[in-house]
């Protein structure tokens, strides 16, 4: 592939071990009660699913999409949404599984648009979050890794939907990306 100098950030060991200790915070905050994951396409689909088979409760999936990027890095800032649940969520124990925070507009939006329908309970869970760029105040309740700014890819997310496959965090170096 042409744009292939991607430096290691997260190996695919290191990402392993750290979804194993999440599953295991997870499965102890829902001991007793079955939890719906809303998984966050396309990016959060590589560690919902993992996550998913190492939880010791009971869940259920749902997909939501969303877009607030084109094919830019910088946020735009607009969210929409491309696909909503398939079912009610009234009463239910939400976990809402997202790939990375970054400027916290996605996740803010999403977050009050979930609320509005009224479930038992909602939280958050990313694999990474870039506490450094918020534009709005988000802390997500369960996080994998918190990094530096850099633009990453791989292990679900990606750029321009390439480099999805990925089994590790790459940084994408500037350059690299046409
Ligand atoms: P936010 O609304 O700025 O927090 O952005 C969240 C979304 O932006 C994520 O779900 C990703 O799809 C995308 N995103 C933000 N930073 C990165 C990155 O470093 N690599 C790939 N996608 C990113």
């Amino acid at each position: 592939m042409k744009n292939s100098t991607q430096k290691v950030l997260l190996s695919e060991a290191q990402i392993d071990r750290r979804v194993e200790e999440l599953a295991g915070e997870i499965s102890a905050e829902y001991r007793g009660k079955k939890v719906l994951l809303v998984c966050v396409l396309k990016g959060a689909v590589v560690f919902a699913s993992d996550l998913m088979r190492r939880l010791k409760v009971a869940v259920e999936i749902d997909f939501m999409a969303v877009s607030s990027y084109g094919s830019e890095t910088a946020s735009s800032g607009a969210v929409r949404i491309l696909k909503d649940l398939d079912s009610s969520i009234r009463g239910k124990d939400l976990l809402i599984v997202e790939d990375i925070v970054d400027t916290g507009l996605t996740l803010d939006y999403i977050c009050k648009n979930l609320l509005s329908r009224k479930p038992s309970s909602l939280k958050v869970v990313t694999l990474l979050d870039k506490p450094a760029r918020r534009k709005v105040e988000f802390t997500p309740d369960f996080c994998g890794f918190e990094i530096p700014d850099y633009f990453v890819v791989g292990y679900g997310l990606d750029f321009d939907e390439n480099y999805r496959q990925l089994p590790g965090i790459h940084i994408l170096q500037p350059g690299n990306k046409g």
